[in-house]
């Protein structure tokens, strides 16, 4: 039988160790905590150049606030921004490519607009804000029309900024834009599965090309402080070259294609030097959070640094950039709505011209031929309709209008080769006398152009693989004043996040994007209105002019806090008096 009094003795003693065990480990954590709030009282982060918490909780108070979705944004709201928050600060903008080409067409000089997402955002917003624009000079008569300073005002018709030219040899072409660019990174940062080349001399290139604007950049500087808002994969390295050379700069760079996460990314050769480049910049903008995310995932991983990872700020080599999400999108209302027909007499010039019966329904695909927009995805997706519904050969076509783009690079090529032979197949398979499923036109369309394709189609095709926004899908749906037409967007476009409303689809997927064809050509009148209401909304509230004004609120919200910093770090003044966080005057003369 066991002695139950011996037991209790046990259990009694040991209720006791454990009670005294507690309360000693909490003791020992209590000390430790006192001693750990003691020693961050002494040492308030003074190795960090800004108190990022506080600067970012500012940031999200003001910059995204509701009240940002009330405002009616515009090119005056911009202006009035620029005046009140940052008077006197130059803009200069830096992409590679221009928003006007000049081409010598025979005896006369041609003037094109490209197709260009880039373009289309940027140019009504320098436009706005005046200054100067720094791009690759491109164009076979670009050089006839400049000044001796390389400079030309435009727009041509109503000048409003300067478009300063950068030349570069076929060499410099060739290494930097056609080679690190776009062999490089751009099917690193796009998952399209083409695989990325990596050229040592293509990076040497791409550097001294980056050299070359940044040199440019500091020509066309007026003064120490300006604002370079740097745009794409093509200047990664720039951001860090501005800031060496004119540190008060604001230096916003926005990267407009995704951004791969840290495992893909760190295929690339020179990630760390790529990253170091970025990092010059004060704020890095991407379209989406994820990206923003996979972003500073790989500043994690491939850089000494500090990350806030709750207000999205690294801090690396003694300086903050802040990396947010903001949303690209096109101007409001569209300047081409203006130039256009009702949208009865767009959709009967465009049948008339592309020979198209009335009764056939026109879906349409817009953009540059590439290889990540999904343009053979979506041919396929036409296939299966007329394979599981024969009923609709006869009765609908798809229009696809692709840009030639980068066209001596192999991987452009063999798409053009293989998207013609796809539509090709197509049309021997259920075309007939007057009826072409697939009108393949490779040639660049003008912005007047498209919007009356846009104007006269049923259905809208955006099947990206993987793309940063996509704005094809934002200009049909500001297109559409009627209210009509659906739009197939991809879930793998940024888009995707903003226009729910849309039909949204996986490229990959050619019965379900032909079950979302079908559902879109069969779509009520009434269904299609309320869609293409909702997502007409979001287009013109979340507009352009936002997308400029919430960059350049967070830039003039650094620009405070940097003056209050320098006044904050001065040394006293010859009296030998401090200089106190309350002293205005000296902080606003700085
Ligand atoms: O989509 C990325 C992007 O750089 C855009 O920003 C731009 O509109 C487009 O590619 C144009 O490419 P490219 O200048 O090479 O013709």
């Amino acid at each position: 039988m066991p002695d139950t009094s011996f037991d209790l003795f046990h259990s009694a003693s040991a209720l006791w160790f454990v009670i005294l065990a507690s309360l000693c480990i909490s003791f020992v954590a209590l000390v430790i905590s006192v001693m750990r709030a003691r020693q961050s009282l002494r040492e308030p982060a003074t190795s960090e150049p800004l108190p990022v918490r506080a600067l970012l909780r500012e940031f999200e108070k003001n910059g995204h606030s509701p009240e940002a979705s009330l405002v009616n944004w515009s090119p005056q709201t911009l202006r009035g921004i620029l005046a009140k928050e940052l008077p006197d600060a130059q803009v200069i903008v830096v992409s590679n490519r221009e928003p006007y080409i000049h081409n010598l067409e025979g005896d006369s000089i041609d003037l094109v607009v490209p197709a260009s997402g880039l373009v289309s955002a940027l140019e009504p917003i320098t436009r706005a804000c005046g200054g100067t624009w720094i791009a690759y000079g491109g164009g076979s008569a670009d050089h006839l029309v400049v000044d001796r300073n390389d400079r030309i005002e435009v727009p041509p018709d109503n000048p409003s900024y300067t478009l300063r030219r950068v030349w570069l040899t076929d060499e410099e072409q060739q290494g930097y834009y056609l080679g690190f660019a776009n062999e490089g990174l751009w099917p690193l940062c796009h998952i399209a599965f083409t695989r990325p080349i990596f050229r040592t001399s293509d990076w040497e290139t791409y550097e001294a090309v980056n050299r070359k604007f940044a040199d440019t950049v500091i020509a066309e500087a007026r003064n120490e402080r300006p604002i370079v808002l740097v745009q794409d994969y093509h200047f990664a390295l720039l951001p860090r070259m501005i800031r060496e050379r004119l540190p008060e700069a604001i230096v916003i760079t926005f990267w407009h294609i995704p951004w791969p996460n840290s495992e893909v990314f760190s295929i690339c050769p020179w990630r760390e030097k790529i990253l170091d480049g970025l990092l010059g910049s004060s704020i890095i903008g991407f379209h989406t959070q994820f990206h923003c995310n996979n972003f500073v995932e790989s500043v994690d991983r491939f850089l000494e640094s500090r990350i806030e990872r709750e207000d999205s700020a690294i801090s690396y080599g003694g300086q903050t950039s802040l990396v947010h999400a903001y949303p690209i999108s096109i101007e409001w209302p569209p300047a081409q709505l203006g130039k256009l027909p009702d949208v009865a007499q767009c959709r009967a010039r465009i049948r008339e011209k592309f020979g198209m019966a009335d009764d056939v329904s026109l879906c349409v695909g817009v953009e540059r031929l590439d290889y990540t927009k999904g343009i053979l995805d979506r041919f396929h997706a036409l296939d299966e309709l007329l394979k599981q519904h024969p009923q609709w050969i006869g009765k609908v076509a798809l229009l696809q209008i692709a840009a030639p783009s980068r066209g001596t690079l192999p991987a452009y090529q063999q798409l053009y080769e293989e998207c013609v032979r796809c539509a090709d197949e197509i049309n021997e398979r259920y075309g007939s006398d007057g009826y072409t499923p697939v009108l393949m036109v490779a040639e660049h369309h003008s912005q007047e152009q498209v919007y009356e394709i846009y104007r006269a189609a049923e259905v809208c095709m955006v099947t990206s693989l993987h793309d940063g926004m996509n704005l094809v899908a934002k200009e049909f749906v500001a297109a559409r004043d009627d209210e009509q037409g659906v739009l197939m967007l991809s879930m793998f476009a940024g888009a995707s996040k903003e226009l729910l409303e849309s039909l949204i689809v996986n490229p990959y997927d050619a019965t379900m994007m032909a079950e979302a064809l079908l559902q879109a050509l069969t779509m009520a009148s009434d269904e299609q209105r309320q869609r293409m209401r909702r997502m007409r909304e979001i287009v013109r509230d979340n507009n352009v002019y936002r997308w400029a004004g919430s960059m350049l609120l967070d830039a003039a919200r650094l620009r405070k806090r940097d003056a209050l910093d320098r006044a904050m770090a001065a040394p006293p003044a010859a009296g030998g008096k401090l200089i106190s966080i309350f002293d205005h005057k000296r902080v606003a003369a700085l």
